[in-house]
């Protein structure tokens, strides 16, 4: 195996995105009290916040139907917009899920807020793990890898109609003849994002993503993702960008951050885990190397969407800071994360932990640092 941290390593500083709460529930499947709210008024507040706070992202999430404590969800691609409208930097990843989307309405929504934004949208492609809601709407369910190579099919049309005058393909799932989307998207074209961590998507990831999203993990097993990835990208001359979801929790004593941690689970709603838990082995589990996100999760990791406990930052600033730098030597571009009270814990964030990354970036890494 190369050296995750010789060979992929960035120089840029590590980049910041949150989850942007567009579902209710917040991010745990917890009876904890949650100071966050799913609506419009509390999710432009916190844009700007986490624009002056030094986020450069933030990702909204797409569900079609209620379950697992996210009773009400509103719309990626609309709410993306309303935070575009609301901020003059930040980025917003829309989610977008093949089946209920194709890709030419995908091309044409993402053209037209990019055009309204100066190019601050994004999308996150994701492949889908909730076979319920594919019921409830009337589509069909796809194998787990079949599911990938719609995806693949989906972005690869993506690009040809964002950047050819004449886009001609011909696809198992799409098809298109000589069409000319107008107006394109302005330079440079939107970024891809995609999630999921199975063999299929790492290899999706190589050939066509911008970004390679995967759930929450140790620096060492996000390393293995990482070496697997830009070993295949670097085959076809790419480099994929990497980003790792995180349930922070930053407080002044790593007791105290603690005791959230095990409040979040001791109020755990264990139906509504279970049930996901259960539903969550149509992903990774269902690949045929049975590889992937949530393949090996515990009741206590289920409780955070994706596996958010396991990346650890969880402590006072300084030892999530610390770990942060532990991520990006194993060849991790941006930190997704999560908050138990959003609005206040990424203020607190960009106030005493962000700092601490970047003193520690100029100093030369985290290495050196403790050193
Ligand atoms: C950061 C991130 C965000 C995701 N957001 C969504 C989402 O909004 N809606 C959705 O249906 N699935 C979402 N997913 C799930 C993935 O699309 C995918 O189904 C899942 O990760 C399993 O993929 P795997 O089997 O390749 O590991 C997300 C995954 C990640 C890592």
């Amino acid at each position: 195996m190369a050296d995750a941290r010789t060979t992929h390593h960035g120089s840029e500083p590590i980049k910041f995105a949150y989850w942007v709460p567009n579902v209710s529930g917040g991010l745990v499947i917890s009876d904890i009290e949650q100071r966050t709210g799913w609506d419009i008024g509390y999710n432009r507040k916190l844009a700007q916040i986490a624009e002056a706070a030094g986020f450069e992202y933030a990702l909204t999430q797409i569900r079609f139907t209620a379950g697992y404590g996210a009773e009400n969800q509103h719309e990626s691609v609309a709410f993306s917009h309303a935070l575009l409208a609301a901020t003059e930097r930040l980025k917003v990843i829309a989610a977008i899920l093949p089946g209920p989307w194709n890709p030419t309405l995908a091309a044409k929504q993402i053209a037209t807020i990019n055009n309204l934004t100066e190019g601050r949208v994004a999308i996150n492609l994701v492949s889908g793990w909730f076979s319920g809601e594919f019921r409830a709407i009337g589509e069909p369910w796809l194998d787990h890898d079949e599911r990938y190579r719609r995806s693949e099919e989906f972005i690869r049309a993506l690009r040809g109609i964002w950047s050819e005058d004449s886009f001609t393909f011909a696809g198992d799932f799409y098809r298109y003849r000589d069409y000319a989307l107008k107006p394109k998207p302005i330079d440079p074209q939107p970024e891809i994002f995609q999630g999921g961590s199975s063999r299929a998507a790492r290899d999706m990831a190589a050939r066509v993503s911008d970004w390679y999203f995967t759930n929450g993990n140790t620096p060492e097993n996000v390393a293995k993702q990482v070496d697997d990835v830009q070993g295949k990208a670097a085959a076809e001359g790419r480099r994929v960008k990497i980003g790792v979801n995180a349930f922070a929790v930053a407080r002044p004593t790593e007791a105290e951050a603690r005791a959230v941690v095990d409040e979040i689970i001791a109020k755990a709603n264990p139906e509504a885990v279970n049930a996901f838990g259960h539903e969550v082995k149509n992903a990774g589990k269902a690949s045929p190397e049975g590889e992937g996100n949530w393949a090996k999760s515990s009741f206590e990791d289920l409780v955070q969407y994706n596996d958010g406990f396991k990346t650890n930052l969880i402590g006072t600033p300084r030892q999530i800071a610390e770990r942060i730098l532990d991520l990006k030597d194993a060849g991790v571009d941006l930190v997704l994360l999560g908050f138990l009270h959003f609005q206040e814990e990424v203020e607190f964030f960009g106030r005493e932990v962000i700092p601490l990354v970047r003193a520690l970036e100029a100093e030369g890494g985290r290495s050196r640092a403790a050193a």
